[in-house]
């Protein structure tokens, strides 16, 4: 379950084409190796090496295997030249350092090690990062069991949009999926449930008109 073709399709409608985009949570490629694919120059953020760089995972049938990496998956697919690969925490980078037209993140923010400090920097770090007129996209984990309550990182697409002032941003897009069941895979060896949401926004462009200097 993803709602990358909806992220894809905004990008395609609101951005040039070879738009630049981060991916913030990038794993081994499942959205920067089709973005890449599309000619869109895209920076990858990752901070776990071994889905960068490869190595052995733990497979729900068969055990222990040898996978790749976003790294070695760009040199195979020719794209390598495309694609800037960060190794980093992306509450550490410096949103100027990895500025694009449009950003991505697939359920990244949910993970423990983000809940050290508020959703809002999170989505506001990806806010900054999206140069004027550019887009933000991200589908997230929705709270739906008693745990969640207790974690802002599990948000609805109503509690996102809260964070886009509507002088600067405008929501294009909430959705949002019932309870459903994902099969085993890596990092979660049995079958397991999951609500997801998403929120489409894009940036207003640069207010060119006289006397108008500031981002709008
Ligand atoms: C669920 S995966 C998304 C990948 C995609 N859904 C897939 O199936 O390939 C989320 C990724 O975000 C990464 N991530 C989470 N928080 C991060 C952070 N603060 N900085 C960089 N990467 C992060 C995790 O390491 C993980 O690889």
């Amino acid at each position: 379950m993803t709602f990358f073709p909806q992220f894809r399709r905004a990008l395609a409608e609101e951005c040039q084409p070879g738009a630049t985009v981060t991916v913030v949570g990038a794993s081994d490629g499942k959205f920067v190796l089709p973005l890449a694919e599309d000619d869109h120059p895209v920076i990858a953020i990752e901070s776990d090496p071994v889905a960068l760089n490869g190595g052995e995972v733990l497979l729900p049938v068969s055990g222990i295997a040898s996978a790749p990496g976003l790294v070695g998956r760009l040199k195979d697919a020719g794209l390598d030249e495309l694609v800037r690969v960060v190794c980093a925490d992306f509450l550490d980078t410096a949103p100027g350092q990895v500025a694009a037209d449009a950003v991505w993140t697939s359920c990244s923010w949910h993970y423990s090690a983000n809940h050290k400090r508020p959703l809002g920097e999170f989505v506001t770090r990806m806010q900054q990062l999206v140069r004027p007129g550019g887009v933000f996209g991200a589908e997230f984990m929705m709270p739906f069991e008693y745990r969640h309550e207790y974690v802002e990182h599990y948000t609805t697409p109503d509690q996102l949009a809260r964070y886009f002032a509507p002088d600067e941003w405008t929501v294009l897009l909430r959705l949002q999926t019932e309870v459903f069941t994902e099969r085993a895979h890596v990092g979660q060896l049995r079958d397991h449930k999951h609500r997801m949401g998403l929120l489409i926004a894009k940036r207003h462009p640069e207010d060119l008109t006289e006397g108008g200097t500031r981002p709008r």
